[in-house]
Parts: C-alpha cells; structure tokens; sequence
C-alpha cells in the first residue's frame, strides 16, 4: 500500500475534484462531488482486486482516458498519421498550478505518438463550476489526423440515474427530453454547424431522488457554437465517464508539425441542492464571465421590436408611428429587425447588402434613429452577418465568397447560403457595412441573427469550414465590439439556435425562441433558465393571438410570462386597444420596478401537480435561504382538483417569517372577493399583507387562489 497518495485536488465552494497522480501515468480520476477535506486515503489500485480473465494491468479512468493500450472505453482522443501512431498512452505528466487548489494546467506528454496534450483545469471559488479545455500539439515531423479531442472527461459516480437533456426545433427550443442511463451508450451529437435548436451541447445528471432543490446531480455544457458531441458510458467499476467536446468534419483536426488544435471550453458543475442549485451555479459563472459596455450590466432596458409587428414591412412612417406608441407605453429600446437593408422586401434576396434600402430610407437611417431618439429610447438593429441570397448584390459580384463545395449543388435554406467569413476580405466587408452604420448613427444595440444550419461547408481550398466559420464569427463580433465598445449584442439564431457559454463571451442578451406563445415560452424559459441567468434571456409580450401556434392569450398572462426575463415588447403598439395599452404600460411599469430584483441572485423553479408551475427569484443566504422573493405562479392547465394544493417554498428560512403582498400592475385592483371570496387572498391586497412563518410555508405551504388555466399570480414575500 503507497504511504502517501499523490494527488491534484481543486476545491470549489462546496465541491471537490480529486486526480491521482501515479508516476508515468496521465492523472486518474478518484472523485468529483460534495467538498472533500484531509488526505487522500489510498491509492486507486491499492483498493480494488483485478478481475478475472483481465489485462494483468489495471486500467482506471484517466483524465484522458485514450485508446489502444489497455483502455476499452470511449477515447478522449483519436489521432493517427497515416495509420500509423493510432494509440496514444501519456507517460510524462507534469501539472503546473496557476492558483492553488483552483487552477492547474497539466502537461501530459506521449514520446511515442509524439504528442503533447495539455489540460486545462479551473474550479471556480464562488460559482462552483469547473472549466476544462485541452490543446494537442503535434511534436513530430508528419501531419497528426486528429478525428476526436474531448474538450474534457468527467467522472460521474455510479448513484447517478437519469440524463435531462434538451431536444426541440425552431420555434420549440429546450424541449426537455429524459432518459435514463443504463449500460447501454448515452450519446447526443450535432452536426449543423450552430448551436443548434435541437441539440442543447450539454446536459444534467441526476441521482436517485434529487428533485428541483435537493440532492446530487450534475451538469455540464460544451461553450461552442458550432458541432458538438458529448457521451456518457458506464465503466466497469459502476461508474461513468462524460465526454463533451467538438465533433470535428474531417480533415478539421489535422495538425502540421509543430502545430496545436485547441478544444472549445467545457463548465460543468454539481450541486447538492437538485436541479436549482445546479443552475445558481451556472448563472453565477456565466454572470462572471459577462462583458458589459461600461463594466456593469446597467438594468436592462424594455424593448420594442418590429418583427412580429411589421415583418418586412418597415416603412418610415409606419416605424415612426410604432415608436411613438411604444415610447408611450414605457418602452426604452426600440430595434428595427429585418427588412431595412437595400431590396430586402422579402425573405427571398438582399442578404449581404447591409445599406439601407434606398425605397424606404432614401435619407438613410437618420431621420428614424433622431425620432426615436428625441422619444428618450435608445435604438437597434439587425443584421445576419454571415449569409448571403443568391438573389443580391453582394453575391452577383462575389459569388464565390459563399460556403460552397465544388462539384455539389449550393443548397440554400430560406433561399440563403453562408459567407465563408474566415476570408478576411469577407470578413472585412462585414466589418466595414456594420462600422459605417454604426458610426454614422448612435447605433446601441444590434440583433445578430443566424438563420440556418451549415451544409456543404467547404473552404475556398476544398476543406472543411464548420470550425472556422464559428471561430471568424468570434473574431467579427469582437472586431465590431472594439470598435463599438458602448454597442450591445444579441445573439439570434431563427430564435434560440445560438445560445451558448462562448457566444455570451462576445454578446449580452440571446433571443430565446422566435415562438412568443406565452404557453409555449413558460417550457422553453424554464428548460433556457438551467444553464443561463434570466437578465439575458429576451422575452416578449407578443400579440394576443401568437403568431407561431395560433392560440390566443390574455395581456396579463403573457406579460407575466415575459416579466422575470428581458422584457420586450413584439406587436404593433399602434393598434392596441385603449385598455390593452394601459395593461401592457402597467406591466411595464411593473419590470421597472422589480427588474433590479429579478436579475440578481437565485431563480427556483419548482412544479405543484395540479397544472402549477413557479418560479421564485432572490438573493439566497450562506444557508441557501431567501430574505426577499419574487414568487411567479402559473397556471398551464385547469385544475382537477376541488382544493387548489398549496405551494410548499424550499428556499424560505424556516425560522424567520415573511410577510406577503400579493403583486399587480398599477391599476389592476382585484375586486374583493374575486378569488372565490376567500378573506385570505383579499389580505393579501392590504397595505400589511400577511405575515406567515417561514416553516409553514416552507413546509406545509402557501395557500394559493383558484385559478383559471393560463393565468399567473404573484406574490412579494419579505422577512420580517
Ligand atoms: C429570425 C429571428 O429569430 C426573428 O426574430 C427575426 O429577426 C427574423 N429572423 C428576421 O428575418
């Protein structure tokens, strides 16, 4: 038995990762989950008797685990030259701390392969979360063909059961999908050269009997906007590994001599406090790493965008008109969507022409920008940067600048292809259209959109650009940014088809689904609000009836959806009745007043049976408790029951107690009694409210009202 175990453990806030590190080795995973303090007790091997009829080597899982000698399991790495070097071992290992206990880089060295790989491990002290990413050097004389690098492997302990993953398509993003984990390969891949609607690049692992706010899981999501993989396999030893990285097209790893493939980054975290504690702690990271103009995120301004309004229809007066309407209702950003830019009248050409369109705007932008500036509201626009109709100037002129593969058709989809913009002279071209916008007019926000899926991606050489393309789109957003430091960005993708850790590294806000259905978007929010902070998530009050499904909602129910998220406004404000404007100003009013509470500190999510659904919004304490909460409750389905169940809230501290105010728009006076003239619910309209016991609430629950199915009700509850 070794006296001493040498190891790399890095702390979190409330967790641990622990590698074991035997001499000529890559590290071996032992542990990742509930802090862990003192000496590691034994090494690996020391504790578990080889099984029969097995290699008379005993193979655990290594920080890269790799195939051909002597591990079975899925391969951190595939590379070959030629055919030959096709197994890797890693027999020289350094690690480097770049913080103590928080932030090592190990070197891992291959003298045969002549492969170098390095990874890189960060635990974060406050969020809890855990980045990985490695960088493969090619340290021999030929080329290395590298088919698959994982951006990191994890260990997931043999307790867990199930996988939360999401699944959707345009218009339905965050479809939740659960499967349960077996001996059989978990595996999910994207090839569509985004982030795709469909293929969310990550997911959570439950254990036994965690739910919404207790017990273990774990979650992990690839920060890449482009192709992607992830596995999880059961081990021989119960346990599992997970994988997540980029799903390279062949011929994109590739490394000449000398050179390195860098991996996109992997987060991942785990949680003993269920599925709410997991996401705490990514928006924590994510809120961390977010680069706002001036520093800080200032309260997030209530936008108007045309879309849904107008379409393509944005002619200045009508535009003008809608401002003026929207200005009227407290909006504060007004975002001029498709349908500006020379000859775009349809979705059919124009895409590439990024100058306005001399029928609509002869003057240029300016007149519209000063009017709707002059109404105190800063002004936006959209762009689709990276693609190109056949039908338009840019493509009659260069039609070779567009992604293409000699010898096969050019496939468009909504009858556009893609720039290849890792050309700089395209790249440039973007730049210059987008910066002589910008620097005409005060221009503070941009919608950058991303209409469809890469296919038949080639580079102007021949060779596979999915990679590329997403890396030039990092290096576009930044080059405009730099020059625009005040300019905030949304990332679009027909909806949510780009929302991802890598893409918020260079943008502010994702627009989260074009579907505004408010039922719709109460799943798509929820499944959104796992991995990313509510404050970025744009969400609008469209028109009554949606324009997406068809079903029709009343004002107050969509507004309480859109409320806890980046509230916008999607319909055309001039024609809304007297009494839907003034419910929609209240609502309004309403996200001024609470935006600063909603977008800081915890969302809890949590489900009642009975077609209930809420969420709760607050600063938790050390103890995980809230003070101050914003609770949301929605009624998706009518109820089936005669007694509506109460709403048991984990996050209050049990011994405190609260008093409750129920919250309204200005204006909205329930009449007494109007919730079946229970006296409960009418105190709750007084000017004390009611105060309660936090236990009881905690534990037996808060009564709640009868309510009809899509409907909301909302509460304020702060300790007394
Ligand atoms: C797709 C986006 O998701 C919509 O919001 C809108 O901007 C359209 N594109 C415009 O073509």
């Amino acid at each position: 038995m070794s006296p001493s175990v040498s190891c790399l453990c890095l702390h979190g806030r409330s967790t641990s990762l622990v590698l074991e590190l035997p001499p000529g080795e890559a590290p071996i995973w032992r542990y990742w989950g509930p802090g862990l303090k003192g000496q590691v007790p034994h090494a690996l091997r020391d504790a578990r008797p080889l099984p029969s009829f097995m290699l008379d080597f005993d193979q655990p899982l290594t920080l890269v685990p790799s195939f051909g000698v002597g591990w079975f399991g899925q391969s951190a790495l595939l590379a070959h030259r030629q055919g030959q070097a096709f197994a890797q071992a890693f027999t020289q290992c350094e690690a480097h701390w770049e913080q103590p206990e928080q932030a090592v880089r190990v070197v891992l060295t291959d003298p045969v392969a002549q492969i170098e790989l390095t990874v890189y491990l960060r635990m974060d002290p406050h969020s809890d979360v855990l980045t990985m990413r490695s960088a493969l050097r090619n340290l021999g004389q030929s080329p290395l063909d590298v088919q698959w690098l994982a951006s990191g492997t994890l260990l997931l302990p043999g307790q867990v059961v199930g996988v939360r993953s999401y699944a959707g398509q345009h218009n339905h993003e965050f479809l939740l999908q659960t499967d349960r984990l077996s001996r059989s390969m978990w595996r999910r891949e994207s090839r569509r050269g985004r982030t795709s609607h469909d293929c969310f690049p990550g997911a959570v692992v439950t254990t036994e009997g965690s739910t919404d706010s207790s017990g273990l899981v774990y979650g992990a999501h690839l920060a890449w906007s482009g192709n992607h993989q992830q596995t999880i396999e059961w081990l021989h030893d119960a346990q599992y590994q997970w994988q997540l990285g980029e799903w390279l097209a062949p011929g994109e790893g590739l490394l000449a001599a000398g050179a390195t493939l860098q991996t996109p980054e992997l987060v991942a975290s785990c949680s003993m406090q269920g599925l709410n504690g997991l996401a705490a702690n990514f928006h924590a990271e994510l809120r961390s790493r977010l680069k706002w103009p001036g520093g800080q995120m200032r309260p997030r301004p209530v936008h108007l965008n045309t879309w849904e309004g107008f379409y393509f229809d944005v002619y200045p007066e009508k535009v003008k008109a809608l401002a003026t309407a929207a200005a009227g209702v407290g909006v504060e950003r007004f975002v001029l969507d498709d349908g500006w830019f020379h000859g775009r009248h349809h979705d059919r050409a124009a895409l590439g022409d990024w100058w306005p369109d001399e029928t609509k705007f002869p003057q240029g932008l300016g007149d519209l920008v000063a009017h709707v500036n002059d109404l105190g509201m800063e002004f936006g626009l959209w762009f689709e940067p990276e693609m190109i109709n056949p039908d338009s100037d840019l493509y009659r002129a260069h039609p070779d600048w567009a992604l293409q593969l000699a010898g096969r058709p050019l496939i468009t989809a909504r009858n556009q292809l893609v720039l290849d913009i890792s050309r700089p002279e395209v790249s440039d071209y973007l730049f210059g259209k987008i910066d002589a916008l910008l620097s005409a007019q005060p221009i503070r926000y941009i919608k950058w959109d991303h209409n469809r899926d890469l296919t038949t991606a080639g580079l102007h050489d021949g060779t596979a650009g999915y990679r590329a393309q997403v890396h030039a789109a990092y290096a576009l957003f930044d080059r405009i940014r730099k020059a625009h430091p005040e300019v905030e960005i949304e990332s679009c993708s027909g909806g949510g088809g780009r929302i991802d850790f890598a893409v918020l590294r260079h943008t502010h806000r994702v627009w989260t689904s074009d579907c505004i259905d408010a039922m719709s978007r109460v799943a798509i929010q929820r499944g959104f609000l796992q991995f990313f902070p509510p404050e970025i998530m744009g969400a609008h009050v469209g028109s009554a009836r949606a324009h997406t499904t068809g079903r029709t909602q009343s004002m107050a129910f969509r507004a309480a959806v859109a409320l806890p998220g980046h509230l916008g406004v999607e319909l055309d404000a001039r024609i809304l009745s007297e009494a839907d404007a003034a419910e929609l100003k209240a609502c309004i009013q309403m996200y001024k007043k609470l935006r600063d509470h909603l977008h800081h500190g915890q969302v809890w999510l949590g489900s009642l049976a009975d077609g209930i659904v809420w969420q709760a919004h607050g600063e938790a304490d050390a103890n995980g408790n809230a003070a101050d909460v914003l609770l949301l409750v929605y009624r998706t389905q009518p109820t089936h029951h005669r007694y509506t169940p109460r709403l048991p809230l984990p996050m209050l501290d049990a011994d405190a107690q609260y008093r409750i105010h129920q919250l309204l728009p200005e204006g909205v006076v329930l009449p007494t009694g109007a919730h079946n003239t229970a006296p409960f619910f009418d105190a709750l309209n007084t000017a004390d409210g009611v105060v309660i016991d936090g236990g009881w609430l905690r534990h037996s629950g808060l009564p709640l009202p009868r309510m009809q199915a899509e409907t909301a009700f909302i509460v304020g509850m702060k300790r007394v």
